[in-house]
């Protein structure tokens, strides 16, 4: 099964960032975790992280292309005001599930709206990079 991982904003300075909510693990950690669990899995997963909304939604597109069956994606920041990305996410005919490292229900105003989340098939929030895992458990619980 094709899976994209992608991470928007600030999510490459994981580690650096706050580590008081986002936790010391970097990028690079998360995705090696998420690979060799795809391994395990027989997943053929792809990275992606960027801090531009156009470059997300290209790369939303290009999943298409490439028939990607599902994607996991934490938006970042712009989880509460793109409407550009959930309508990138609605575009295509591709499930997703949106992850957060933090529990945004928990935290400032702005950040317990999401309005990307409802162009996925469900939102997992929380569990640190757990999360993330448990955005593929759920894909592939669905499939
Ligand atoms: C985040 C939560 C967002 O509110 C924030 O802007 C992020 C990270 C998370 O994973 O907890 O950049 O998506």
């Amino acid at each position: 099964m094709k899976i994209a991982i992608i991470h928007g904003p600030n999510l490459n300075f994981l580690g650096i960032r706050e580590p008081e909510i986002y936790g010391s693990q970097t990028l690079e950690t998360i995705n090696s975790i998420l690979e060799d669990y795809g391994k395990e899995k027989n997943l053929d997963l792809t990275f992606f992280q960027s801090n531009s909304e156009g470059a997300v939604i290209d790369f939303i597109q290009k999943c298409h292309r490439d028939r990607v069956e599902g994607i996991v994606i934490n938006p970042a920041a712009y989880t509460h005001y793109s409407y550009a990305i959930h309508d990138a996410l609605k575009s295509v005919d591709i499930p997703a599930v949106e992850v957060h490292l933090s529990n945004i229900n928990t935290r400032e105003d702005f950040r317990k709206e999401s309005v990307t989340a409802s162009a996925c098939i469900g939102q997992i929030a929380g569990f640190g990079s757990q999360s993330y895992l448990l955005g593929l458990e759920a894909l592939l619980m669905t499939r």
